[in-house]
């Protein structure tokens, strides 16, 4: 069935765009070399939703290494940096595509697990990230400059799953 709407890769032209939905979605912004750094780090990891010809949303990702959340060791993980979706945009699907292609990208870089930070009052995006497989590992207390908590969420790779279609 035609959606109305797909997943690419971010391309340079989109930049504008990308700062616009992240300004309109979320009080943590950013200067657009920050943009451009996360997408000369992980091409493959930054993503957009184009929906009806309008970019809608994006991801980026950067690959860290650092202790594991599912043990003590260290390993290469996927942090989601940013991911957000224009309000007219949401319930159609795009963010969760956007996270579930951004993690088979982050696997291309070889991690074997992903995490993120969300504000614990954040319901939507809690439940795409559950929906998704994240569960909570902590609690990052007063992790935002509001003071509001995090919860550090985190889930193994996706690598040996089959890719869903859109
Ligand atoms: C989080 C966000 C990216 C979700 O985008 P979206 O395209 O609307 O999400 P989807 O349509 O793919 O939703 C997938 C699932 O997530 C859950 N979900 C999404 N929005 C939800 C909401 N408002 N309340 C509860 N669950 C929600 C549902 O389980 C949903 O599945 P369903 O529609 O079949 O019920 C979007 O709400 C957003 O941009 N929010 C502001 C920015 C932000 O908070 N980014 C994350 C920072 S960590």
């Amino acid at each position: 069935m035609n959606k109305g709407w797909y997943i690419r890769p971010f391309e340079r032209k989109d930049l504008p765009d990308v700062v616009k939905v992240n300004k309109s979605c979320l009080p943590e912004n950013y200067p657009n070399q920050f943009f451009l750094g996360l997408y000369h780090h992980a091409p493959k990891a930054f993503l957009v939703g184009i929906d009806n010809d309008k970019l809608a949303g994006y991801i980026m990702c950067r690959i860290e290494r650092g202790v594991s959340s599912f043990g003590i060791m260290p390993v290469k993980k996927g942090h989601i940096v940013s991911v957000a979706v224009m309000d007219i945009h949401r319930r159609k699907g795009i963010g969760y595509a956007l996270i579930r292609k951004g993690m088979a990208a982050m696997s291309e870089y070889g991690v074997s697990e992903y995490f993120l930070e969300v504000r614990k009052s954040n319901n939507a995006a809690i439940g795409v990230y559950e929906k998704l497989g994240f569960s909570i590992k902590r609690v990052l207390k007063g992790y935002y400059r509001d003071g509001e908590d995090a919860y550090l969420m985190a889930r193994k790779s996706i690598k040996d799953e089959p890719i869903e279609s859109e």
